[in-house]
């Protein structure tokens, strides 16, 4: 049986327990899992490549075939590069849909032997989002049941910092 790697790319600003299922899941479909931090060119982040990049790192280090990696540039290209054969992307709702399916097909074109594989986002974490932690921790809620274990005193400790600095 041949060898086969899935890339999983996001913004990851930060990393939440909805990002952690599909990573857990995906893993176990692949002998190997890149998890790409990226820039998503629409958004402004609130942490750092690197922090974010740490950050994924802690959460992962018990899964030992999930490398973490980082590029600028187009995915699907980087894609090629390092000889990965599909694409893994969680589906919140159908909100998600036209956008995911969007990107999938940009991608595809770009790299014909490209496949996005979605998986349906575990009911748990439907509402949850990136935006949706940072709203919560800035205003003083508990962000414990959102985001994985050893992220959350970073994240934590990040926004905190951020507020002092009005960020
Ligand atoms: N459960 C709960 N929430 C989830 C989730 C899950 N399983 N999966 C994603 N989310 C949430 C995230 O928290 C995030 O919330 P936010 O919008 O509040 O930040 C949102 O869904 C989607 O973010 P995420 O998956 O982290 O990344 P993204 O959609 O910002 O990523 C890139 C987009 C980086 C993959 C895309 O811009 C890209 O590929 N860039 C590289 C350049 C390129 O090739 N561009 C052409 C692409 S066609």
């Amino acid at each position: 049986m041949s060898f086969k790697s899935a890339i999983y790319p996001g913004s990851f600003d930060p990393v939440t327990k909805g990002h952690m299922d599909i990573i857990k899941r995906s893993a176990k479909m692949y002998d190997k899992l890149y998890i790409a931090v990226l820039t998503n060119s629409s958004k402004r982040c609130s942490f750092t490549i690197d922090e974010r990049i740490e950050m994924i790192k802690k959460c992962t280090a018990h899964i030992s075939n999930v490398e973490v990696c980082t590029f600028s540039g187009l995915l699907a290209e980087y894609a090629k590069s390092i000889g990965v054969i599909a694409i893994v992307r969680g589906l919140r709702a159908v909100t998600d849909f036209e956008y995911e399916f969007q990107m999938a097909l940009t991608n595809k074109k770009i790299n014909k032997e490209l496949e996005t594989i979605f998986l349906t986002t575990n009911s748990k974490y439907m509402y949850l989002s990136s935006s949706i932690v940072k709203e919560i921790a800035r205003n003083g809620g508990d962000i414990t049941d959102f985001v994985p274990a050893a992220a959350l005193e970073d994240i934590k400790n990040r926004l905190e910092r951020n507020d002092k600095n009005g960020l």
